[in-house]
């Protein structure tokens, strides 16, 4: 298990113990955090499942790959640290990560 801190538009924080080997989106999705969508299921299909990552963690989680950047590269509310949050993977280097849901996922 690995926790992630969940933070909702609004400020809202959750803390949540993620399963190692599922997605960031699958964590959220499995504890119902609000503001995350992921409307295709995690086929990098959709970009409802965007977050923006905290600034420490931007080494750990990585770089966008090429269909994951095209997903990102038309929306509205990107920012430097935006990832698709179904594109990250838990695992124990990712501890305390911290990830912060957009104002809308639109
Ligand atoms: Fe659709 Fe991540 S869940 S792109």
């Amino acid at each position: 298990m690995t926790k992630i801190t969940f933070v909702s538009p609004d400020g809202e924080e959750r803390i949540i113990d993620a399963e190692d080997g599922d997605t960031v989106m699958d964590a959220a999705i499995n504890n119902d955090v609000p503001g995350i969508l992921a409307e295709c299921g995690g086929a990098c299909a959709c970009a409802t499942c965007h977050v923006y990552v905290d600034d420490a963690f931007m080494d750990k989680v990585g770089t966008p790959s090429e269909m994951e950047e095209s997903m990102l590269e038309f929306n509205e509310h990107r920012q430097e640290n935006s990832r698709l949050s179904c594109q990250i993977k838990v695992s124990p280097d990712l501890e305390g990560l911290r990830v912060t849901a957009p104002e809308s996922q639109y």
